[in-house]
């Protein structure tokens, strides 16, 4: 049997119906940017976090370098983030001019360990950005008692959370902004690029607004020196038929994950933890063992998808020397580097897949 690491094209047999004719409708129309599907997208998308505003644009990346540049974050500020994240997350810091100031992770979550915010502080300390990886909330009361006593920003990297949620109150809604990725593998995903900033600050929310469209108020009217990071028309056609599917593909997930606990419960690896309070959306279904280089050729032979994130940390990426950031020690995050690996999890995948791979992966150890 083959199991992919998601199976996208399943996805697409099950919505093309939905989908061409959503495209279709936005290509009739020929408004291509900023149109009715982005503004219903962003009030959907707002509505689900429970926050005023969501603002659609380019990307994930996008999200994030505008959002700081919102805040005013930029030249000889610092911003406090995890190695263990997507390199995107680090590049926003450096894009808008501040150094991005590495910390370790809590070994069960892989989220920002709140207990090592507060040492690296400096003066020029302006902002945090957690990541809520693999779809697992950071420990945002911890993490917002801090910003709060210091004054500084929290943007939350939601870019793997869609519908995750922490203490009852949704990803999006627990800082002062935060970003999401519609990347094609997230949990809800493009045919393209995309990317939200949510927020229920109304001036940030309004900068951002300008941000995107070349610091337009109004046509040709530039108060900001802005980017184009308009969110497509097309692509929030596409979101939009996905995004009724949110609620039911982040069940199935964790009905996924449910079941490789409980086939894998004794198997010699460190299963997937989810905090008390957390709702983990599984955006990466991720075990640990220290075998994992033969774990690897394993499933490779067998036919069985599987992925390494963060084999390769942002700390310890050739571009991040020049930026001094190897230089931080960060043993959590180096020790998970070398034991984590994701199974195949997607809610277009079957419990006879699931089952399958749980199988493979027990005989391996066995
Ligand atoms: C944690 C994290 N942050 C930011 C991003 C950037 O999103 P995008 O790829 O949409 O630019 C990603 C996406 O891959 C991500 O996983």
């Amino acid at each position: 049997m083959q199991v992919p690491l998601m199976d996208l094209k399943a996805e697409y047999r099950q919505l093309r119906d939905e989908i061409l004719p959503a495209v279709d409708q936005a290509l009739e129309s020929m408004n291509l940017f900023l149109g009715p599907n982005v503004q219903a997208l962003e009030e959907e998308w707002a509505g689900l976090c429970g926050v005023n505003y969501a603002v659609g644009v380019g990307s994930g990346t996008d999200a994030l370098i505008l959002s700081l540049k919102a805040l005013g974050v930029g030249d000889g500020d610092e911003v406090i983030t995890a190695a263990w994240t997507f390199i995107a997350t680090i590049e926003a810091i450096i894009h808008v001019g501040a150094q991005p100031v590495l910390i370790d992770i809590a070994p069960d979550t892989y989220c920002l360990e709140p207990a090592l915010i507060e040492p690296a502080i400096t003066a020029r300390t302006r902002a945090i950005i957690p990541i809520h990886v693999f779809g697992h909330p950071a420990d945002m009361d911890r993490i917002n008692q801090i910003a709060d006593q210091y004054d500084l920003y929290v943007v939350e990297d939601a870019a793997q959370a869609h519908g995750a949620a922490y203490q009852g109150k949704m990803a999006g809604n627990l800082g002062d902004c935060a970003i999401f990725s519609f990347y094609m593998s997230k949990n809800l995903a493009a045919y393209g690029e995309g990317g939200m900033v949510t927020t229920n600050n109304d001036e940030l929310a309004e900068e951002v607004r300008m941000l995107r469209n070349h610091g337009q108020t109004a046509r040709y009217e530039h108060h900001l020196m802005g980017y184009n990071s308009r969110l497509d028309e097309i692509q929030a056609a596409i979101l939009r038929v996905k995004l009724n599917r949110l609620g039911w593909g982040n069940q199935r997930r964790r009905e996924q994950a449910a079941l490789y606990n409980e086939l894998l419960a004794d198997c010699p690896v460190i299963l997937p933890y989810e905090a008390p309070g957390a709702h983990h959306v599984y955006h990466l279904y991720t075990i640990r063992t220290d075998r994992c280089d033969e774990l690897a050729d394993h499933l490779e032979e067998q036919g069985i998808g599987f992925a390494r994130h963060y084999h390769y940390p942002s700390h310890i990426q050739p571009v991040s020397r020049s930026f001094g950031l190897n230089e931080t020690a960060l043993p959590e995050t180096d020790l998970a580097a070398a034991q984590v690996i994701q199974l195949p999890l997607h809610p277009y995948l079957s419990d006879e897949q699931i089952r399958y791979v749980a199988t493979t992966v027990c005989q391996f150890f066995a």
